[in-house]
Protein backbone atom coordinates (compact mmCIF):
# COMPACT_ATOMS: atom_id res chain seq x y z
CA UNK A 1 0.00 0.00 0.00
CA UNK A 2 1.27 3.63 -0.62
CA UNK A 3 -0.11 6.11 1.21
CA UNK A 4 0.84 10.20 0.65
CA UNK A 5 -0.38 12.35 3.65
CA UNK A 6 -0.66 16.27 2.36
CA UNK A 7 0.14 18.61 5.31
CA UNK A 8 1.56 21.76 6.35
CA UNK A 9 3.06 20.34 8.79
CA UNK A 10 5.43 17.06 7.81
CA UNK A 11 7.53 17.19 10.70
CA UNK A 12 4.83 16.58 12.44
CA UNK A 13 4.97 12.82 11.77
CA UNK A 14 8.54 12.23 12.12
CA UNK A 15 8.81 10.35 15.64
CA UNK A 16 5.91 8.63 14.65
CA UNK A 17 7.19 6.71 11.64
CA UNK A 18 10.24 5.97 13.01
CA UNK A 19 9.07 3.74 15.67
CA UNK A 20 7.86 0.40 16.30
CA UNK A 21 5.29 -1.27 14.03
CA UNK A 22 5.52 1.25 11.41
CA UNK A 23 9.17 1.66 11.25
CA UNK A 24 9.44 -2.23 10.81
CA UNK A 25 6.17 -2.36 8.19
CA UNK A 26 8.06 0.59 6.08
CA UNK A 27 11.46 -1.12 6.07
CA UNK A 28 9.41 -4.30 4.99
CA UNK A 29 8.08 -2.05 2.06
CA UNK A 30 4.72 -3.72 3.29
CA UNK A 31 3.62 -0.05 3.17
CA UNK A 32 5.19 3.27 1.47
CA UNK A 33 4.23 6.41 3.41
CA UNK A 34 5.11 9.69 1.33
CA UNK A 35 4.86 13.25 2.85
CA UNK A 36 3.72 16.14 0.94
CA UNK A 37 4.68 20.01 2.09
CA UNK A 38 1.65 21.94 0.64
CA UNK A 39 3.72 25.04 0.92
CA UNK A 40 6.00 23.29 -2.17
CA UNK A 41 2.73 23.78 -4.02
CA UNK A 42 2.44 27.73 -3.47
CA UNK A 43 6.29 28.55 -4.27
CA UNK A 44 5.67 31.56 -6.63
CA UNK A 45 3.35 33.37 -4.14
CA UNK A 46 4.71 35.49 -1.60
CA UNK A 47 6.19 33.84 1.28
CA UNK A 48 4.57 30.64 -0.33
CA UNK A 49 1.46 31.45 1.00
CA UNK A 50 -1.71 28.55 1.15
CA UNK A 51 -4.39 30.41 3.19
CA UNK A 52 -6.37 33.56 3.28
CA UNK A 53 -9.34 34.82 4.91
CA UNK A 54 -12.92 33.63 4.53
CA UNK A 55 -15.04 35.88 1.82
CA UNK A 56 -18.32 37.03 3.90
CA UNK A 57 -16.37 37.58 6.79
CA UNK A 58 -16.06 35.47 10.23
CA UNK A 59 -12.70 34.65 12.06
CA UNK A 60 -9.60 32.61 11.37
CA UNK A 61 -8.51 31.76 7.84
CA UNK A 62 -8.53 29.15 5.45
CA UNK A 63 -6.03 26.82 3.55
CA UNK A 64 -6.69 28.00 -0.55
CA UNK A 65 -8.03 25.89 -3.58
CA UNK A 66 -5.14 26.46 -5.96
CA UNK A 67 -2.27 25.24 -3.85
CA UNK A 68 -4.26 22.35 -2.61
CA UNK A 69 -5.57 20.87 -5.71
CA UNK A 70 -2.30 21.23 -7.89
CA UNK A 71 -0.31 19.65 -4.93
CA UNK A 72 -3.04 16.62 -5.33
CA UNK A 73 -2.64 16.69 -9.41
CA UNK A 74 0.94 16.40 -8.95
CA UNK A 75 1.04 13.66 -5.55
CA UNK A 76 -1.32 11.48 -7.64
CA UNK A 77 0.59 11.84 -11.16
CA UNK A 78 3.59 10.37 -8.58
CA UNK A 79 2.35 6.66 -9.11
CA UNK A 80 -0.32 5.22 -11.83
CA UNK A 81 -2.25 3.27 -8.87
CA UNK A 82 -5.30 5.85 -8.87
CA UNK A 83 -5.78 7.36 -5.33
CA UNK A 84 -8.37 6.87 -2.84
CA UNK A 85 -8.36 10.72 -1.36
CA UNK A 86 -9.35 11.29 2.34
CA UNK A 87 -10.02 14.42 3.43
CA UNK A 88 -9.20 14.91 7.35
CA UNK A 89 -12.07 16.76 8.96
CA UNK A 90 -14.74 17.25 11.82
CA UNK A 91 -17.51 17.61 9.63
CA UNK A 92 -16.37 14.07 8.01
CA UNK A 93 -18.38 10.54 8.57
CA UNK A 94 -16.79 9.01 11.51
CA UNK A 95 -14.07 6.43 11.61
CA UNK A 96 -14.26 2.79 12.93
CA UNK A 97 -12.82 -0.30 12.65
CA UNK A 98 -14.79 -1.28 9.56
CA UNK A 99 -13.74 1.82 8.06
CA UNK A 100 -10.05 0.97 8.66
CA UNK A 101 -10.40 -2.54 7.08
CA UNK A 102 -11.93 -0.97 3.61
CA UNK A 103 -8.80 1.29 3.65
CA UNK A 104 -6.88 -1.26 4.09
CA UNK A 105 -7.93 -3.27 0.97
CA UNK A 106 -6.71 0.13 -1.23
CA UNK A 107 -3.38 0.09 -2.91
CA UNK A 108 -3.31 3.85 -2.56
CA UNK A 109 -4.75 6.46 -0.26
CA UNK A 110 -3.97 9.75 -0.16
CA UNK A 111 -5.10 11.95 3.14
CA UNK A 112 -5.15 15.98 3.06
CA UNK A 113 -5.05 17.31 6.51
CA UNK A 114 -6.23 20.83 7.20
CA UNK A 115 -5.73 23.39 9.62
CA UNK A 116 -7.12 26.90 11.12
CA UNK A 117 -10.81 26.34 9.79
CA UNK A 118 -10.53 23.90 6.68
CA UNK A 119 -10.10 24.16 3.18
CA UNK A 120 -12.19 26.30 0.65
CA UNK A 121 -15.36 24.05 0.19
CA UNK A 122 -13.97 24.06 -3.60
CA UNK A 123 -10.87 21.75 -2.30
CA UNK A 124 -13.98 19.33 -1.75
CA UNK A 125 -16.31 19.86 -4.44
CA UNK A 126 -13.31 19.58 -7.04
CA UNK A 127 -11.19 16.57 -5.51
CA UNK A 128 -14.40 15.35 -4.12
CA UNK A 129 -12.61 13.30 -0.96
CA UNK A 130 -14.37 10.75 1.66
CA UNK A 131 -14.61 13.28 4.26
CA UNK A 132 -13.68 11.39 7.76
CA UNK A 133 -13.83 12.42 11.35
CA UNK A 134 -12.11 10.63 13.68
CA UNK A 135 -14.95 11.33 16.20
CA UNK A 136 -16.60 14.52 17.91
CA UNK A 137 -14.18 16.83 19.11
CA UNK A 138 -11.84 19.90 17.23
CA UNK A 139 -8.04 19.11 16.94
CA UNK A 140 -5.54 21.49 15.97
CA UNK A 141 -5.50 20.18 12.51
CA UNK A 142 -5.68 16.57 10.73
CA UNK A 143 -2.29 15.54 11.29
CA UNK A 144 -3.08 13.76 14.22
CA UNK A 145 -6.01 12.54 12.80
CA UNK A 146 -4.54 11.43 9.79
CA UNK A 147 -1.90 9.24 11.79
CA UNK A 148 -4.63 7.76 13.81
CA UNK A 149 -5.58 6.29 10.76
CA UNK A 150 -2.65 5.16 9.37
CA UNK A 151 -1.61 3.28 12.30
CA UNK A 152 -5.00 1.69 12.23
CA UNK A 153 -4.88 1.07 8.68
CA UNK A 154 -1.19 -0.67 8.25
CA UNK A 155 -1.65 -3.18 11.46
CA UNK A 156 -4.49 -4.63 9.24
CA UNK A 157 -2.19 -5.39 5.85
CA UNK A 158 -1.18 -8.90 5.51
CA UNK A 159 2.47 -9.66 7.17
CA UNK A 160 2.43 -6.19 9.24
CA UNK A 161 1.54 -8.28 12.56
CA UNK A 162 2.77 -11.52 12.99
CA UNK A 163 0.33 -14.25 14.22
CA UNK A 164 1.06 -14.18 17.83
CA UNK A 165 -0.79 -10.25 17.47
CA UNK A 166 -3.37 -10.98 14.91
CA UNK A 167 -6.12 -8.80 14.42
CA UNK A 168 -8.67 -11.08 13.87
CA UNK A 169 -10.32 -10.67 17.69
CA UNK A 170 -9.69 -7.57 17.91
CA UNK A 171 -12.41 -5.20 19.53
CA UNK A 172 -14.59 -3.80 16.71
CA UNK A 173 -13.47 -5.71 13.89
CA UNK A 174 -15.81 -7.76 11.75
CA UNK A 175 -17.27 -10.60 13.37
CA UNK A 176 -16.37 -9.40 17.17
CA UNK A 177 -18.62 -6.47 18.60
CA UNK A 178 -17.41 -6.98 21.88
CA UNK A 179 -14.92 -5.38 24.22
CA UNK A 180 -12.07 -7.53 24.84
CA UNK A 181 -11.75 -9.17 28.38
CA UNK A 182 -8.74 -8.36 31.05
CA UNK A 183 -5.61 -10.18 30.65
CA UNK A 184 -3.05 -10.75 33.11
CA UNK A 185 0.46 -11.69 33.45
CA UNK A 186 3.52 -12.51 36.50
CA UNK A 187 3.35 -11.64 39.29
CA UNK A 188 0.50 -13.79 40.31
CA UNK A 189 -0.10 -11.27 42.93
CA UNK A 190 0.52 -7.89 43.59
CA UNK A 191 -0.27 -5.15 46.40
CA UNK A 192 -3.33 -7.86 47.48
CA UNK A 193 -4.67 -8.03 44.08
CA UNK A 194 -4.92 -11.84 42.76
CA UNK A 195 -4.91 -12.96 39.22
CA UNK A 196 -8.47 -14.70 38.97
CA UNK A 197 -7.90 -18.41 40.17
CA UNK A 198 -9.68 -19.50 36.53
CA UNK A 199 -7.02 -18.68 34.35
CA UNK A 200 -4.13 -20.77 36.51
CA UNK A 201 -6.59 -23.36 36.34
CA UNK A 202 -5.12 -24.71 32.98
CA UNK A 203 -9.06 -25.53 31.96
CA UNK A 204 -9.50 -23.92 29.04
CA UNK A 205 -12.76 -24.89 28.30
CA UNK A 206 -13.43 -22.60 31.86
CA UNK A 207 -10.58 -19.99 30.72
CA UNK A 208 -12.76 -19.75 27.02
CA UNK A 209 -16.05 -19.17 29.05
CA UNK A 210 -14.77 -17.07 31.60
CA UNK A 211 -13.31 -14.91 28.74
CA UNK A 212 -16.51 -14.60 26.87
CA UNK A 213 -18.49 -13.46 29.52
CA UNK A 214 -16.21 -10.77 31.00
CA UNK A 215 -16.14 -9.46 27.34
CA UNK A 216 -20.25 -9.22 27.17
CA UNK A 217 -20.08 -8.03 31.04
CA UNK A 218 -17.83 -5.52 30.36
CA UNK A 219 -19.72 -4.29 27.23
CA UNK A 220 -22.58 -4.10 28.62
CA UNK A 221 -21.47 -1.66 31.09
CA UNK A 222 -19.53 0.19 28.91
CA UNK A 223 -20.72 0.17 25.37
CA UNK A 224 -23.77 -1.25 25.40
CA UNK A 225 -24.84 0.66 22.23
CA UNK A 226 -22.49 -2.03 20.36
CA UNK A 227 -25.24 -4.98 21.99
CA UNK A 228 -28.41 -3.00 20.09
CA UNK A 229 -29.48 -5.20 16.84
CA UNK A 230 -29.54 -1.89 15.07
CA UNK A 231 -25.91 -0.87 15.40
CA UNK A 232 -24.18 -0.99 12.26
CA UNK A 233 -21.22 -3.00 13.26
CA UNK A 234 -23.93 -5.87 14.08
N1 LIG B 1 -9.37 18.00 12.14
C1 LIG B 1 -9.74 18.67 13.27
N2 LIG B 1 -10.49 17.91 14.06
C2 LIG B 1 -10.62 16.70 13.44
C3 LIG B 1 -11.29 15.49 13.76
N3 LIG B 1 -11.98 15.35 14.87
N4 LIG B 1 -11.20 14.47 12.88
C4 LIG B 1 -10.51 14.61 11.73
N5 LIG B 1 -9.86 15.73 11.37
C5 LIG B 1 -9.91 16.77 12.22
Amino acid sequence: MRLDIVTLFPAIFDGYLTQSLLDKAIQRELVQIHRHNLRDWAENTPHRKVDDRPFGGGPGMLIQVEPTVTCVDSVEAMDPRPARRILLTPQGKRFDQRMAEDFATSERVLMLCGRYEGFDQRVVDILQPEEVSIGDFVLNGGEVAAMVIVDAVVRLLPGVLGDENSSIDDSFSRGNRLLEFPQYTRPREFRDHAVPDVLLSGDHKAIAKWRDQQSLDRTQKRRSDLLEPDNENN
